[in-house]
């Protein structure tokens, strides 16, 4: 079957998935923060009036090239949730695994809405994301973390690849041996992991684009080869594209353009992927950057990889 990428309201699209059909969900719903996500993109061009002075002399002026954004404020955010988690509950087969991505905000209010739908007994881990970038108020403990929850549908069978995880450095190497330091630890569910780089390769200017590393491990964790993997708030597509390098099969839905135009950049040139809502239009997007889902860095250990 092929990929596939949906325009449109995630639940009336995945009302009409089958039963028991998919392996893996990620999904990275709005925060709730009340804002308008957005981001600005810029780019900087050799200019003799320009305001930035860079090698050798050289004058440059900054160019806006546009605004992506999103709506992040719901009535009632819940009651948002809820219907679409009883179908992504309905919709994954026996072995499969959710990934809610969410932050210290609501992550309390999500726990308790997803133990009455899968059962306390489904609830595997609560990751944490830390990353250590940008401003820290001096009011407060800086939130530094996102939080993602973990389910599984069937406690007693779910796929949890051990061996498929990619091992990260011990911080002390010297004091367990050379051959338990080449194999590297078992990561915990405290994942140090860098913001996406503002100015790499991976970065597709989408507002709250998640890293590949971290999507790579879970795929790599919980999912197989010939698996499929929906996200159904895809924004820039992340979840699809270390699907795509993983051979995993991958449905993404969402109802902005704007993700949708980010997604037909970063998907361009990738044959099998079945768009239904939107047309990509050929060459539109391409900025002179090339397909972006090849750029992720390893997760590290604590300490060595954020910021
Ligand atoms: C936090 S962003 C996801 C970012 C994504 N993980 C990434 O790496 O780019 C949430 C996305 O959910 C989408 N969204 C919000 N409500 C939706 C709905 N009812 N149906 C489909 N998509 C929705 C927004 O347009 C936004 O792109």
């Amino acid at each position: 079957m092929e990929n596939r990428i949906y325009f449109g309201d995630n639940l009336s699209i995945i009302t009409g998935i089958e039963d028991a059909s998919i392996d893996l969900i990620y999904i990275d719903p709005p925060f709730n923060t009340g804002k308008t996500q957005g981001r600005t993109q810029i780019k900087t061009v050799q200019a003799l009036s320009g305001d930035r002075v860079g090698f050798q002399g050289r004058r440059y002026e900054t160019v806006k090239i546009g605004t992506k954004s999103y709506s992040d404020t719901f009535d009632d955010y819940l009651s948002f949730l809820e219907p679409r988690l009883v179908e992504a509950r309905r919709i994954l087969a026996p072995h499969g695994t959710l990934y809610f991505h969410i932050d210290y905000r609501e992550v309390h209010y999500c726990k308790i809405l997803l133990d009455m739908i899968f059962g306390r007994e489904c609830f595997l881990n609560e990751v944490i994301w830390a990353y250590d970038y940008g401003a820290r108020t001096t009011k407060k403990w800086p939130p530094k973390h996102d939080n993602i929850l973990v389910y599984v549908k069937t406690p007693e069978q779910y796929r949890f690849n051990v061996d498929a995880i990619e091992r990260i450095p011990y911080m002390a190497p010297g004091l367990v041996g050379p051959e338990k330091a080449a194999r590297g630890k078992f990561p915990t569910d405290t994942w140090w992991h860098t913001i996406v780089p503002t100015n790499g390769k991976e970065k597709t200017g989408y507002p709250t684009q998640k890293p590949l590393g971290i999507l790579k491990r879970i795929i790599e964790a919980s999912s197989n080869p010939g698996d499929t993997v929906l996200d159904f708030f895809a924004g820039s597509g992340t979840t699809g594209a270390a699907a795509l390098t993983h051979g995993r099969r991958f449905l993404l839905i969402d109802n902005n353009v704007e993700a949708l135009e980010v997604m037909a950049r970063r998907f361009e040139g990738v044959p099998s992927i079945e768009w239904i809502g939107f047309s990509p239009q050929p060459g539109l997007y391409s900025h002179g950057q090339g397909s972006l889902f090849d750029a992720a860095p390893a997760l590290t250990g604590h300490g060595s990889n954020h910021g």
